[in-house]
């Protein structure tokens, strides 16, 4: 048995009245990639951003059940969000890097969080744009604005930022869509690299992407978590129908 790095109880999300998330319960094993797929409008980057409380930030949005991490549920109005942000990590579907060079990109998470030595800097910025395998693409010019990248060293250097502040786990939100054919491989690549350290959960709509990279994956159906099992047996055999229909294709 792996040990589980975070799991939800009966987690449901609400905008006003509707519920986007339906009492939804899943264990993510430590280490391994956790693959969400569903049809447009099912809940998947709700519930995504639910598990570092990202949806604080949307009006009106609520959450019931329970989040748990080690010994703390997170849904704990006393949960200080900025730790948890920095123990779980996000990376959006856009590459969102700050109007900063690109080692200040990188900088900024550590500093915030008190590290103010320089080398101890130079350290962690080398170090993850290493992780990423952007670094000898860009430590000619570490100092030219993160915006000069390409939008697949854009996003390489987005998860580099996030990984910056040392987090356990990485949510990651459709982080391949906005990109061409090569820079979603090197972010296949990247992401079996990273689950040696992190727990990554992903939401994709590409079905090839979620067989190649995921050990686990759940499917969503409004707001239902209809089945979530082992990659494998999810695109080989499922249980559910409707499962069995949305992975050929049939409709979504
Ligand atoms: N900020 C919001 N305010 C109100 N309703 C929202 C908000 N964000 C999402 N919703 C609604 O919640 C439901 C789930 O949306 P969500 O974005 O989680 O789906 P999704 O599975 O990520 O879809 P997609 O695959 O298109 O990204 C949808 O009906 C959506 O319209
Ligand atoms: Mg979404």
């Amino acid at each position: 048995m792996s040990e589980i790095a975070l799991y939800t109880k009966d987690l449901s999300v609400y905008y006003g009245e509707k519920q986007a998330v339906k009492r939804v319960s899943m264990a993510f094993p430590s280490r391994q990639v956790i693959a969400l797929i569903g049809p447009s409008g099912c809940g998947k980057s709700t519930f995504l951003r639910s598990l570092n409380r990202m949806n604080d930030l949307i009006a009106g949005a609520r959450i019931e059940g329970e989040i748990w991490i080690g010994n703390d549920n997170i849904c704990d109005p006393q949960t200080d969000v900025v730790q948890l942000r920095q123990k779980i990590g996000m990376v959006w579907q856009r590459p969102n890097p700050f109007h900063k060079s690109i080692y200040e990109n990188i900088a900024f998470g550590p500093r915030y969080h008190g590290v103010r030595k320089r080398a101890e800097l130079d350290e962690i910025v080398e170090t993850t744009l290493r992780k990423t395998a952007l670094w000898d693409e860009v430590k000619d010019r570490l100092h030219q604005s993160a915006l000069s990248l390409s939008g697949g060293q854009q996003q390489r250097l987005c998860i580099a930022r996030s990984l910056a502040v040392k987090p356990s786990i990485l949510l990651m939100d459709e982080p391949a869509s906005a990109l061409d054919p090569i820079s979603t491989s090197k972010i296949e690549e990247l992401i079996a690299e990273l689950k040696k350290e992190y727990t990554i959960i992903i939401v994709t709509h590409n079905m090839h992407q979620a067989a190649r990279i995921s050990d686990k994956t759940g499917f969503f159906l409004l707001g239902d978590l209809i089945e979530y099992d082992d990659t494998q047996k999810i695109f080989t055999n499922p249980s559910k129908k409707s499962t069995d229909d949305y992975i050929s294709g049939r409709f979504g």
